[in-house]
C-alpha cells in the first residue's frame, strides 16, 4: 500500500523476505482473505495511524516454514490461520507471534478457511451476544455475503424462530434464503425499513444484527419488541455506525450493544477455531466468491467497492 486512496494503491513489488524474530513463526501463505473493513483502512475512511508504504492485509492461511528462537520447531508443516495486527499477510511469507496462529483442521481446503476465518469467527459472537430464546424474531442486515452469510446460516441453531433478512438485489436475495432467511428485503430500496413494516404487519422483531448502521438504524427501532428489543450494532456499511441516541433507546425501553473495538475483537480472536472446525465439519458453509492471483490485490478491493461479490475473495500467491 503505497498511500491512502483508491485500489490503485495497492500495487505489487518485491521485497526482503521476512525473517522469524523470537516467538514467531514464518508462514508461506497459501489462501489471503480480502475483507471488507481493509478497503476502508485503504481509502483512509477508517483512519488508523499505519507507516506507508506498507504491506497491505491483516489475514492469511499458510504453512508454517520456520520457527524463531524459543518456538518449537515441531510447528514446520502445520497449516495454520494467521492475524496480524501489524499487516504484512498480502504476501508470499508473514512472520507472526506463533501463540497468534491457529491450526486449520485437516480436509478444509485453504481458501474455504481464510473465507471463513474473519466473517465466521465474528457470528459466532455476535450470535452468543444475542442469547435468543427460541422464540424470537430477529433482521440480518446484509446476509448474501460475510458476517450477514454467516449469521443468517447459524441463527436458527442459535435460537431464532423467524429470520428476515436484507440484501442487494434479486440474486443475493435468493441466496440469502438459502442460507435460511424466511424473508428477505432488497436493502437497495432506501424505504427498505418501511417494506420492513409490511412484511412485519404489527409483529414486532426482537433482535437486529446491525451493519447498515446510518440512518436506517433509527427507523428500524420503530420496529422493535419495546422493552425487549436488542440492537447488536457491528458494521458501518452505509459509512458509519447506528445513528441512534440515549433518547432513541430509552423512550422505547430498547438495548443497544456495541460489538466492536479491541475487546470485543479479542473474542472474535478466541471464536476462530470453533469457525474453522465447523467449516471443516460442514455446519457452516464457506462463502468464497472467487481466487485472484495475489498481484490482482486491486483489482480485488475495487470488486468489493462495486458490490460485484458473492462472497470472500481470495488472493493466491
Ligand atoms: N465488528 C466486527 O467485529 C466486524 C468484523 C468484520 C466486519 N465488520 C463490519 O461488518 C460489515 C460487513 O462486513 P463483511 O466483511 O461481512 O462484508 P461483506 O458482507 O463481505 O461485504 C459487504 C456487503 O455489504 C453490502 N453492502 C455494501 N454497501 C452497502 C450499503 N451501503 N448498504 C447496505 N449494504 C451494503 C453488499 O451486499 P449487497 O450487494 O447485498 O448490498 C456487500 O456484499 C462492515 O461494515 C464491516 O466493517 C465488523
Amino acid at each position: 500500500m503505497t498511500a491512502t486512496g483508491g485500489p490503485e494503491v495497492l500495487v505489487a513489488q518485491d521485497v526482503p523476505a521476512p525473517r522469524p524474530q523470537p516467538g514467531e513463526v514464518l508462514v508461506r501463505n497459501e489462501a489471503i482473505p480480502v475483507l471488507y473493513p481493509e478497503t476502508l483502512v485503504r481509502s483512509g475512511a477508517f483512519p488508523i495511524p499505519i507507516p506507508l508504504p506498507l504491506i497491505f492485509g491483516t489475514q492469511a492461511v499458510g504453512v508454517i516454514t520456520e520457527v524463531g528462537a524459543g518456538v518449537d520447531a515441531a510447528l514446520i508443516g502445520q497449516r495454520v490461520a494467521v492475524a496480524s495486527n501489524g499487516f504484512g499477510t498480502f504476501a508470499e511469507l508473514v512472520s507472526v507471534p506463533a501463540e497468534s496462529t491457529v491450526r486449520i483442521p485437516d480436509g478444509l481446503p485453504s481458501a474455504d478457511a481464510a473465507a471463513v476465518m474473519m466473517s465466521g469467527s465474528v457470528a459466532i459472537p455476535l450470535l452468543e451476544t444475542a442469547k435468543l430464546t427460541g422464540t424470537e424474531t430477529v433482521l440480518i442486515e446484509a446476509a448474501a455475503t460475510g458476517v450477514g452469510g454467516y449469521l443468517t446460516q447459524l441463527a436458527k441453531e442459535y435460537g431464532a424462530a423467524r429470520v428476515i433478512a436484507t440484501a442487494g438485489g434479486p440474486e443475493k436475495a435468493d441466496r440469502a434464503r438459502e442460507f435460511g432467511a424466511d424473508e428477505v428485503i432488497d436493502h437497495l430500496d432506501p424505504n427498505w425499513p418501511e417494506r420492513l413494516r409490511e412484511i412485519l404487519g404489527g409483529a414486532t422483531i426482537d433482535v437486529v444484527f446491525d451493519s447498515i448502521g446510518g440512518e436506517s438504524a433509527r427507523t428500524v427501532l420503530d420496529l422493535m419488541t419495546p422493552l425487549r428489543g436488542r440492537m447488536l450494532s457491528y458494521g458501518l456499511l452505509s459509512g458509519g455506525f447506528a445513528q441512534v441516541s440515549a433518547m432513541d433507546l430509552v423512550m422505547r425501553g430498547l438495548t443497544l450493544i456495541g460489538c466492536s473495538g479491541a475487546d470485543w475483537l479479542a473474542g472474535v480472536a478466541q471464536a476462530r477455531g470453533a469457525a474453522l472446525e465447523r467449516a471443516a465439519a460442514g455446519s457452516l458453509t464457506p462463502l468464497v466468491d472467487r481466487v485472484l492471483p495475489l498481484d490482482q490485490a486491486a483489482h480485488a478491493h475495487q470488486l468489493i467497492e462495486d458490490r460485484a461479490v458473492k462472497g470472500t475473495i481470495i488472493l493466491q500467491p
